[in-house]
């Protein structure tokens, strides 16, 4: 169980990364939870985007151990130890991804981007399709399904890369700032649509952030100082509904 006493879905155990002799991870002890949205805060340089690649399967740690534990969806995974094909797969059907810029294929437009993603996880062509036009119409994206990403504002861009991410219903989502570059009212509006298409599934959302109003929106808070967790805080006022924690039916419906 985690601090929040959600099931756990990843663990990681003194992981450590350095770069030359800089440690961008000092070892880190983290237990995230199922549901959950979990800020990652911290100073340029602390090591959030290190620790996020590391969770992430993308970059492998020098020391340490993560676990993705099993799900209705997902198969338990030893995620540092994992071959780079499984890893590939695991970022691919396991898990999303929301960076600030970038994943976005800027040549294709708004639908074939969202639908790749559902066809590299496994998904038909038509399959993949239609789900990606429900998404980025859910996502208010209707008027905008052929434009390429190079037509679309940023927040209309970050609301194809949650589509992007949302297509494969991943049990985990990672966002890098995925609201860095945005004014403050569409960073609003891109931030609850990533809460309600991730914790609002029941799926958990990890996202690195240095804005304290995005942070606040969050479940939980980590601060990381030189490669280190120096807090870790539960923020009461925005827990998941205990009926959306355990709701993965819609998930399975629409995959
Ligand atoms: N590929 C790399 N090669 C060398 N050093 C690296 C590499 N990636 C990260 N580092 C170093 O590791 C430390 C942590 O970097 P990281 O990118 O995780 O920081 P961050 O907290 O995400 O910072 P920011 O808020 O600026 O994005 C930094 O000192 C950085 O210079
Ligand atoms: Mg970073």
């Amino acid at each position: 169980m985690t601090d929040t006493q959600l099931p756990a879905i990843i663990t990681s155990a003194n992981v450590t990364k350095h770069y030359n002799q800089t440690y961008a991870l000092a070892g880190v002890d983290l237990t995230i939870g199922l549901g959950e949205s979990l800020a990652i805060m911290g100073p340029s340089g602390s090591g959030k985007t290190t620790l996020l690649h590391c969770l992430a399967g993308i970059i492998r740690p020098d020391e340490g151990a993560i676990r993705l534990l099993p799900t209705d969806r997902s198969a338990r995974a030893d995620v540092t130890s994992l071959k780079e094909s499984g890893r590939t797969a695991l970022r691919r059907e396991v898990f999303g991804f929301v960076f600030q810029q970038g994943l976005l294929l800027p040549e294709l437009s708004a639908v074939d981007n969202v639908a790749l993603a559902a066809m590299l996880a496994g998904m038909k062509r038509p399959d993949a399709s239609e789900h990606a036009r429900a998404w980025l119409q859910r996502l208010g994206l209707a008027e905008h399904l052929h434009k390429r990403i190079g037509q679309l504002s940023g927040g209309q861009a970050q609301r194809v890369a949650i589509a992007r991410a949302q297509v494969t219903q991943p049990v985990v989502t990672f966002a890098d700032e995925p609201t860095g570059a945005l004014d403050s009212t569409t960073s609003t509006e891109v931030l609850s649509e990533l809460l309600a298409s991730t914790t609002g599934r029941g799926s958990t959302l990890v996202v690195v952030t240095h804005d304290e109003t995005v942070a606040a929106r969050c479940s939980r808070i980590v601060r990381l100082a030189d490669g280190r967790i120096v807090s870790d805080s539960a923020n009461q006022a925005q827990q998941a509904p205990a009926q959306f924690v355990q709701n993965t039916e819609f998930a399975q419906n629409n995959r």
